[in-house]
């Protein structure tokens, strides 16, 4: 599949998703406490998509059976909701979520503390969220595809932190998940050239061990082979002439 290149009118309808997917994302974080469960967090976020008139587009998407993706320490992601994983204090959790407003898909990801956290699981959430934006200061037209990837990569290594290898960043605008995949790692080649109209999801995915990762039974939940904690940051962006546009910030 080609890369698409949104017109004016697809980059409004992709605003208007991505602004209220950041208020589902906002609502998400603040009612975040020990005590609660993945289920809830679920729940709170499937309503409030469904209230503001859109489609949760995570659900049944192969096969997925939730609205939001709940992952906890080292559940790296695609965790889900689950009314007896209780949050303990100092758990870090990551909410995956996405929606679709007529017909056009946004799609962002946070990892938050639960009440106080360790130093070193603070520093890895820091530090993930900060790969997505040294990540983006490469995503401006004319510039290289792999120019973000390379970035993210120099950044989380400089921490000696794992770069998840197995699942990427991608492409999105009437479907979740477009052309073009983009890897967090270190890349040989420099793929495609950035255009102005690209909408782009970036989603670092950092582990403080090592990058490998394996599928539990449930088929989806992706967790850290080494048992270490792992932290997720992604927006959805707008490429264009100039600065991009992270469309999912609240
Ligand atoms: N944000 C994820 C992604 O970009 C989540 C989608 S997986 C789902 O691929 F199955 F849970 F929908
Ligand atoms: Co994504």
């Amino acid at each position: 599949m080609a890369v698409t290149i949104k017109t004016e009118r697809e980059i409004e309808l992709m605003r208007e998703s991505c602004r209220l997917l950041a208020i589902v994302h906002k609502e998400m974080e603040e009612a975040i406490k020990p005590g609660m469960s993945t289920k809830e967090i679920d729940i709170l976020g499937d309503t409030l998509i469904r209230k503001m008139g859109c489609i949760p587009n995570f659900k049944n998407y192969h096969r997925y059976p939730a609205s939001i993706c709940v992952s906890v320490n080292d559940e790296v992601v695609h965790g889900i909701p689950n009314k007896h994983r209780i949050l303990q204090e100092g758990d870090i959790v990551s909410l995956d979520a996405g929606l679709i407003y007529k017909g056009y898909h946004s799609d962002a990801a946070r990892t938050h503390g639960v009440g106080k956290v360790s130093p070193q699981a603070q520093q890895l959430m820091d530090v993930t969220r900060q790969c997505f934006f040294e990540g983006i200061k490469m995503a401006k037209a004319g510039n290289y595809l792999f120019d973000i990837s390379n970035a993210i990569d120099a950044y989380a290594t400089s921490f000696g932190y794992g770069i998840v290898r197995d699942l990427v960043g991608h492409g999105i605008g009437t479907a979740l998940h477009e052309d073009p995949q983009i890897p967090n790692f270190a890349q040989k080649r420099r793929g495609i050239r950035l255009r102005a109209g690209m909408t782009l999801a970036i989603e670092p995915m950092i582990n403080m061990g090592a990058a490998d990762v394996v599928w539990l039974d449930d088929d989806w939940t992706v967790v850290t082979e080494d048992g270490s904690l792992s932290a997720h940051y992604e927006n959805t962006i707008l490429v264009t002439d100039g600065e991009p546009e992270i469309l999912t910030l609240y």
